[in-house]
């Protein structure tokens, strides 16, 4: 699919900005602060319901303003045009969504319906970072391929902090212990759905990533991801079994210590070796971006539709050779909107057509267009 266009009204540091993508490659290129992270904010914003940074919906409504609006037409999708906005009054932040001029009252019916992949600095941290970040990015992914997956999550969370509560009643001697049987059921059903669903896809996911990564690492020995559960099958009766005896253990600490909660993703190389052990700072960021082409693939694949990439000022980590090859990997992909503090790239592009987009302090100060 397509971006065709995007407007931002009072989002970050626009006032008001309204750009018309090139349907290829697009460059936004400004000094750091102009605001180019911000244009990528949006669309991943139109597109997932949520920054990309991780930033608050709140910290999206320009400081002179107590509302945000942002939204998108596409081309080539059978959903056009993707509106958010966001008021903020006394103490709430209030989002309104809304598809084809049709309000969205469910995330679950809006997600996936404008898609995104994007690149970021930030994604060497899937492969460092604490598990809670993969498991994050992981069913951000699943959550675009299997409808229902976020109703799904969202019900097992609701499970797991009732059980909590439940487990520090029981500590402080106010609930009975067999009144866990019942959490103890739902619990087990569910986290067994979420253990299969992220096991079955995390299998194909990983082929598409060991093929990826050994294509641009040009290594010779594949490097697979695992799902790594802390329970000992996904299967309903076991975790139930199992979570039973690990009760007393739950009811001392007052939360839930098996489960997809806190299970985590490998990545392994052929020989059984921990790839976040030995890979080097060039191998990680190679993998990341093998991760990124990967979820581009598999969601190509699902559901028969090239995501839209967006690029945020990974180049400057980049040296030169590497920035091409990044180039020349994206280029067949679709359409592409690019961020970057160096416009040499984008001036010495020609391969195919593009824009380019001079940011300067919440403006767009120049605009040029080739081919
Ligand atoms: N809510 C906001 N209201 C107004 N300005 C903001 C807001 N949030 C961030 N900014 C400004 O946006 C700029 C950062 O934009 P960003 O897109 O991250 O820059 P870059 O071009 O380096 O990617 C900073 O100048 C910051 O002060
Ligand atoms: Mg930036």
């Amino acid at each position: 699919m397509i971006i065709d266009t995007l407007k931002m009204i009072n989002f970050r540091n626009y006032k008001e900005l309204n750009i018309n993508f090139s349907p290829r490659i697009n460059f936004i290129t400004g000094k750091n602060g102009a605001g180019k992270t911000n244009i990528i904010e949006a669309l991943s914003f139109i597109s997932n319901l949520k920054s990309f940074r991780n930033a608050a919906d709140y910290d999206m409504i320009n400081w002179n303003s107590n509302s945000s609006y942002c939204s998108s037409t596409v081309i080539g999708n059978e959903f056009e045009k993707f509106e958010i906005g966001i008021i903020k009054d006394l103490k709430n932040i209030k989002k309104k969504i809304k598809i084809d001029d049709n309000d969205i009252k469910r995330v679950s019916d809006y997600y996936g319906k404008l898609l995104t992949v994007i690149f970021s600095p930030s994604d060497i941290d899937i492969i460092n970072g604490t598990p809670d970040l993969r498991r994050r990015y992981f069913d951000s992914v699943i959550s675009k391929i299997i409808p229902g997956y976020i109703d799904e999550l969202n019900k097992f969370k609701t499970i797991i902090n009732s059980r909590n509560a439940l487990l520090k009643k029981i500590r402080e001697k106010l609930s009975d212990i067999r009144e866990l049987d019942i959490w103890d059921k739902m619990y087990s059903d569910k986290a067994s759905v979420i253990f299969k669903k992220r096991e079955s896809f995390i299998n194909e996911y990983s082929s598409f990533f060991s093929n990826i990564y050994m294509d641009i690492s040009k290594e010779e020995l594949p490097v697979s991801i695992f799902y790594n559960s802390s329970l000992k099958s996904s299967e309903a009766l076991s975790i139930y079994n199992e979570i039973k005896k690990n009760r007393s253990n739950d009811i001392k600490r007052g939360s839930t210590s098996l489960g997809p909660q806190r299970d985590d993703y490998n990545f392994k190389n052929k020989r059984g070796f921990d790839f976040t052990r030995y890979a080097s700072q060039g191998q990680r960021r190679t993998a990341a971006i093998a991760l990124k082409i990967s979820e581009f693939e598999i969601i190509k694949k699902a559901k028969n539709k090239k995501s839209v990439i967006l690029v945020d000022d990974i180049f400057s980590e980049l040296d030169e050779k590497r920035r091409y090859n990044m180039l020349d990997l994206l280029i067949e992909k679709g359409q592409l909107i690019f961020t970057m503090v160096n416009s040499d790239i984008a001036s010495d592009w020609n391969k195919s057509s593009y824009k380019e987009f001079s940011v300067n302090n919440g403006f767009i100060s120049d605009e040029k267009y080739k081919g």
